[in-house]
C-alpha cells in the first residue's frame, strides 16, 4: 500500500515522497510531508540565487496535491484525503480494502505477511556462539534469542537464510584448560564413560585464573598445550574432543528447551586448516606486517587498533578464525549480507574483521552487519551479579517456569487441565515470557530483568499476548461447527456501514503486520513486531470488552472473522519471534 501511495503522488508532483503512518489513527492511515519537503526545496533553490519558481505555502501546496489527486479520479483505495497543519496529507484507506486485508489474512493463515523481498538473496545469520566449557550464559541467550527472532524474519521475507553456530571451541583458552586438567586429580575418561560435568569445567577454568595470579609462570604451559592443540597432539587432542562432547551435549538440552534449531555449528575449530590460506593472502596482497614478533593487519586508517593474525608465539587468534570463517562463508554461499549477532563488548572486534575481510577482498562494507545486544542486568536480590557472580542459564528459566505454573494453575482453563497439560503450558509460557521480555527491547539497549514485567497479564509480555491468542481460540472454538462465511468481501461489506470504532481500529491495525515485518527486519528490530502485536492484544482485548462477539447480531459472522484474524496475526508474529502460542490458557 505504502508504495501504491508513492507512486500515486509521485504521478501528482513527480517527488518521491515518504509515507508514513501518523502517530495517532484519529489522523488517518498514512502520511505524508511531501508538500514540507517541497518548501525546503525551494529555499536551497533560492540559497542558490534562483528566483522562486514555486507558488504559495506548504499547505497551498498540500491542497494543490490533493486536488489534483481528486481530479485524476480518487483510487478506491482511499477514502478521505485530508490536508492539515503545517501542510501533510493524511489519507484514509476505504472499509473496502481494509475488509479485503481481512479476507487475506484468513486465507493465507500461516504465511500471511509473508513477503518475497529477500527472493533471491543469501543472509549469513552468525547467532548463539557459546564458548565451550563454559556455560551457557546469559548473553548468550540474548544472542541465541535475537538471533533466532532475525533468521525468522528474513527467511518470511524470502531470504535464503543460514543459521550458523560460531561456538567458541577453539583458542589460547583451551590450553589453560587442558593445562588445568593434566595438572590436577580431574581424569578425562576414555570415551563412552563420563564423569566430567560441565561444573567441573568451569572451576577446573576458574582455579587456573586463581593459580595464576600466584604464579605467572603457567600461562607459558598454557599457551604450550594450545599450540599442541594446534599442532595435533593426540592426547591433547583427545581431552580437548571430550570438553566439546560434553559441552555440546549440555548446549543441546537448553536449545531443546528453548526450542531452538540452528542449522549449522561449524565452530572455530572448523577453520583450524583454513587460516594458512588467510595468513598467506594477506601477506601476498602485503596486508599482513610483522609487529614486535606478531603478524598483524594494520587499521590505521581508521583510527582502530590493528588486527592479529598471529601471535608472537605462532598461536591464531579469533581474528584470524573469524576471517577464514568469512572466506568460507562467502564461497559456499556468496551471500549478500553477513549478520552477527554478538554482544556489544565486541564491537571493536567486529570493526577489525569487517575491514579485514573488506581489504582482502572477501566482501564489502555493506554486506557486513554486527547486531550488538546490550547486558542484562539483574535487580539486588536472589540473581544478582554482584561480586562476579554469573546468573546460570538454568536459574532464570526454572525461576520463569515456576512463575507461569503459578498463573495457569490459577486460571479456570488451567485448573480443568491434566498435570500434564498444566506443564507443557506453563513451558511455552515460561520461554515465552523470558523471550518476549528479551526481544521487546531495542537489541542494543541494556535490560533490567523485571520478573513482575515479564509475566504481567495485562501488560507489554509474553503471556498478554498468548493469553489474547488463547481468548480468540476460546471464542472461535465456541461456534466449532459453525463454519466462517467471511471468505468473500461482499459479505463484509454487506455490513460495513455499521462497522465501529473498535471493529475499525482492529481492521486499520492488521493490515499493517507485513510492513511491520520488512521494518523490523530492514532495521535488524524484532521489536518493532513485539510493539505491533501489544498494540493489536490491546486493541482486541478492548473490542472483545466492549462488543458481543458471539451474539452480536448482525455483526456476529463479522466479529468472528476479526477474531479469527486477528488471532492468525498475533500467532503469525509470536511464531516469528519464537513463541509457543497454546491454544489454550
Ligand atoms: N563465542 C564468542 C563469544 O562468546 C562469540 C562468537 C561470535 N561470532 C563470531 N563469528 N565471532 O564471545
Amino acid at each position: 500500500m505504502k508504495s501504491e501511495l508513492q507512486k500515486l503522488i509521485y504521478k501528482n508532483t513527480g517527488k518521491k515522497a515518504i509515507i508514513e503512518h501518523p502517530v495517532d489513527m484519529e489522523h488517518g492511515d498514512y502520511s505524508t510531508n511531501v508538500a514540507l519537503k517541497t518548501r525546503s526545496e525551494k529555499s536551497f533553490d533560492s540559497a542558490q540565487g534562483k528566483q522562486e519558481a514555486r507558488s504559495g505555502n506548504p499547505m497551498e501546496l498540500a491542497n494543490e496535491i490533493v486536488n489534483k489527486i481528486r481530479s485524476a479520479g480518487m483510487p478506491e483505495y482511499i477514502s478521505k484525503i485530508e490536508v492539515v497543519q503545517p501542510g501533510f496529507i493524511n489519507f484514509w484507506l476505504s472499509q473496502e480494502y481494509l475488509a479485503n486485508q481481512l479476507e487475506g489474512v484468513l486465507k493465507d493463515k500461516d504465511g500471511f505477511g509473508k513477503l518475497t523481498i529477500g527472493k533471491g538473496k543469501t543472509v549469513v545469520i552468525d547467532y548463539s556462539s557459546p564458548n565451550i566449557a563454559k556455560p551457557f550464559g546469559i548473553g548468550h541467550l540474548r544472542s541465541t534469542v535475537i538471533g533466532q527472532a532475525i533468521y525468522n524474519l528474513y527467511n518470511f521475507c524470502g531470504w535464503k537464510t543460514i543459521g550458523d553456530n560460531h561456538l567458541g571451541d577453539w583458542g589460547t583458552q583451551f590450553g589453560k584448560l587442558i593445562y588445568q586438567i593434566q595438572n590436577s586429580k580431574v581424569k578425562i575418561p576414555l570415551q563412552g564413560k563420563q564423569n566430567l560435568t560441565i561444573e567441573k569445567l568451569e572451576k577446573l577454568y576458574v582455579d587456573f585464573h586463581k593459580k595464576v595470579e600466584k604464579h605467572p609462570e603457567i600461562e607459558d604451559e598454557a599457551r604450550k598445550y594450545f599450540q599442541m592443540l594446534e599442532a595435533g597432539d593426540k592426547e591433547v587432542r583427545r581431552i580437548w574432543q571430550a570438553c566439546v562432547d560434553l559441552s555440546l551435549k549440555e548446549f543441546n538440552r537448553i536449545y531443546d528447551l528453548l526450542g531452538i534449531k540452528i542449522d549449522y555449528a561449524f565452530g572455530e575449530s572448523f577453520y583450524e586448516d583454513k587460516m594458512a590460506e588467510v595468513i598467506v593472502d594477506a601477506k601476498r596482497k602485503k596486508l599482513a606486517v610483522e609487529s614486535q614478533g606478531a603478524l598483524i593487519i594494520s587499521f590505521d586508517e581508521l583510527n582502530i587498533p590493528p588486527g592479529i593474525l598471529l601471535k608472537s608465539d605462532g598461536a591464531t587468534m579469533y581474528f584470524t578464525r573469524d576471517l577464514a570463517c568469512v572466506l568460507y562463508r562467502q564461497r559456499r554461499w556468496n551471500p549478500d549480507l553477513y549478520i552477527y549477532e554478538v554482544g556489544s563488548d565486541q564491537k571493536l572486534h567486529f570493526q577489525q574483521v569487517f575491514a579485514g575481510a573488506v581489504k582482502l577482498h572477501y566482501g564489502k562494507m555493506n554486506q557486513f552487519v554486527h547486531v550488538a545486544h546490550g547486558l542484562i542486568r539483574f535487580p539486588e536480590g536472589k540473581m544478582s551479579t554482584r561480586a562476579g557472580k554469573t546468573v546460570h542459564l538454568d536459574t532464570v528459566l526454572d525461576e520463569a517456569i515456576k512463575r507461569a505454573t503459578k498463573i495457569i494453575k490459577k486460571s479456570s482453563t488451567g485448573r480443568g487441565m491434566t498435570v500434564k497439560q498444566q506443564e507443557q503450558i506453563a513451558k511455552a509460557v515460561g520461554i515465552g515470557a523470558v523471550k518476549y521480555f528479551d526481544l521487546k527491547h531495542q537489541p542494543e539497549t541494556d535490560i533490567i530483568y523485571d520478573w513482575e514485567k515479564m509475566f504481567q497479564l495485562e501488560g507489554d509480555s509474553g503471556p498478554y499476548l498468548q493469553y489474547t491468542f488463547a481468548r480468540t481460540r476460546s471464542v472461535l472454538n465456541k461456534i466449532k461447527n459453525k463454519i466462517l462465511n467471511i471468505k468473500n468481501t461482499d459479505q463484509i461489506l454487506k455490513i460495513k456501514n455499521t462497522l465501529n470504532s473498535e471493529e475499525l481500529g482492529l481492521l486499520r491495525t492488521i493490515y499493517r503486520f507485513p510492513e511491520v515485518i520488512e521494518l523490523a527486519a530492514e532495521n535488524y528490530s524484532p521489536n518493532l513486531i513485539c510493539n505491533f502485536l501489544f498494540d493489536l492484544a490491546q486493541k482486541y482485548n478492548n473490542f472483545y470488552n466492549i462488543h458481543r462477539i458471539l451474539g452480536g447480531g448482525d455483526s456476529e459472522e463479522f466479529r468472528l472473522a476479526l477474531t479469527a484474524a486477528t488471532g492468525q496475526v498475533l500467532k503469525n508474529g509470536l511464531s516469528l519471534l519464537g513463541i509457543d502460542t497454546p491454544e489454550r490458557m
